[in-house]
């Protein structure tokens, strides 16, 4: 078979590593890919947005499967561009996309249809915003924490959880008079603020089968102890001690599955994999958010613990046979730690020369996956933000961790910054 991954970070790498396991596939591209990536796929220089080179290049090719990572291309449509084409991709269509591409469509969804999440008011401009906030301090005290997201897609950026009155205030300026966020800010949902432990739990589905891969915990704060400001992900690891199977099985039930039966009464069948996460409040489960796609960094700690071929599952989501493939997984613990730029996630210098790389490939038990590298001059450099990560296994989460660490402490490059204490909270809880 030929394959096409779209993107080129470290979850793009996670997946052409292990699509590259499968003795199905012979021939392996990735647009645009990385200098990770490079060393199991053919990389393509096409913009993840450019839909119809993507398409063309994938019909000049015969790819006979395309796997989307990131969700820019999904919410613009590039799996109805393909399958208008008669081509098989993997990944909602623009329409049910929407889900993450606007979280006033996923909010009122969730409202409709009965799946928890958090209160919310929606604002169309400006001057709604600041009278629901005002209303809002009438009725609670000025310390109040409240939640304020911009309705488009934001770079991950998009949420500011707002601790008083005058924060909540001038992060309504900044989104909808400032623009910080452009055309995404432009209406805002403003909600309760939750509090408990976060999960991220995401499913596979065909649009009928729902099966949910192994729960895992995103550290998304820049500084350790969770304090900074919010990143892409600094760090991921599996299995949750807070995230039980009965967790699980609930998130299933009461968010994952009527949300996807929510999709399918619009009309429009959900297929790839849904993203939802998940605070466990002292109330009960609530949904925070859903993403129409695999996590970054998650995707490094949950594709090293799939045992089965990944190619046959993926098949099965383009032709609703889900039910047909069981799923496996291995009975161990895994953890990733990124390596971001220093300055990440505001200003940072790319072009650093990186080492260690190869002493990592020499570990047993870890695997680096690139986020934002590239080759120059025969040598792999910084290319983003978040760089790369190391994602180590072992029998406990205590073993994973220790072993992300081993393989990081070989990695170096100028201004190199990482979280210390990634799992920290699930150690804690297993002590
Ligand atoms: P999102 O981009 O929707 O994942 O939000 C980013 C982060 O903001 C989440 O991981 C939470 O930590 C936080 N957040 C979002 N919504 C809420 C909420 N209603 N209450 C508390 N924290 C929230
Ligand atoms: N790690 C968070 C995300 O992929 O949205």
């Amino acid at each position: 078979m030929r394959i096409l991954v779209i993107g080129g970070g470290g979850r793009e790498h996670a997946l052409v590593w292990k699509i590259a396991q499968s003795p199905l596939v012979n021939t392996l591209y990735c647009a645009p890919g990385n200098a990770g990536i490079a060393e199991y796929a053919e990389c393509v220089p096409i913009k993840v947005t450019d839909i119809d080179a993507l398409a063309r290049f994938a019909e000049e090719h015969s790819i006979d499967l395309t796997v989307v990572g990131p969700e820019a291309p999904l919410t613009a449509g590039i799996v109805d561009k393909f399958e208008s084409m008669g081509m098989r991709i993997v990944g909602p269509s623009a329409s049910p996309a929407q889900l993450e591409g606007s979280k006033i469509f996923s909010k009122r969804l969730m409202q409709t249809y009965g799946i928890p999440t958090a209160e919310f008011h929606i604002c169309e401009n400006q001057e709604d915003a600041e009278l629901f906030l005002h209303r809002f301090y009438a009725q609670h005290p000025p310390h109040t924490p409240i939640v304020i997201k911009a309705d488009g897609l934001a770079a991950g950026k998009g949420v500011i959880v707002a601790q008083n009155r005058e924060e909540a205030h001038a992060s309504i300026r900044a989104m909808m008079f400032d623009q910080v966020f452009g055309e995404a800010g432009s209406k805002v949902v403003i909600e309760e603020c939750l509090f408990g432990e976060e999960a991220s739990i995401i499913a596979i589905t065909d649009g009928f089968d729902v099966v949910p891969l192994v729960p895992t915990q995103d550290h998304k704060r820049i500084g350790e102890g969770d304090t900074g400001l919010n990143t892409g992900g600094m760090g991921a690891y599996s299995p949750v001690p807070c995230a039980p199977s009965e967790i699980v099985e609930e998130v299933l039930e009461r968010i994952l599955r009527p949300a996807i039966r929510a999709i399918a009464d619009l009309g429009i069948p959900y297929r790839g994999f849904l993203y939802a996460g998940i605070m466990l409040t002292e109330t009960g489960v609530k949904t925070i958010e859903f993403n129409c796609r695999l996590g970054d960094p998650e995707t490094q700690v949950i594709l090293p613990l799939l045992e089965s071929d990944i190619v046959p599952l993926l098949l099965a989501v383009t032709d609703c046979t889900l039910a047909q493939v069981p799923i496996r997984w291995h009975n161990y613990a895994a953890a990733t730690v990124v390596a971001a730029s220093g300055g990440y996630p505001g200003d940072y210098e790319t072009g650093k020369v990186i080492t260690g790389l190869d002493k990592v490939h020499e570990e047993q038990n870890c695997v680096a996956f690139h986020s934002g590298t590239r080759l120059e001059e025969g040598q792999i450099v910084t290319n983003g933000g978040r760089v790369l990560s190391v994602t180590g296994i072992g029998a406990s989460i205590m073993d994973a961790v220790a072993n992300a660490y081993i393989g990081m402490s070989h990695i170096q490059f100028e201004g190199i910054y990482y979280r210390g204490d990634i799992a920290s909270r699930a150690l804690r809880s297993s002590q």
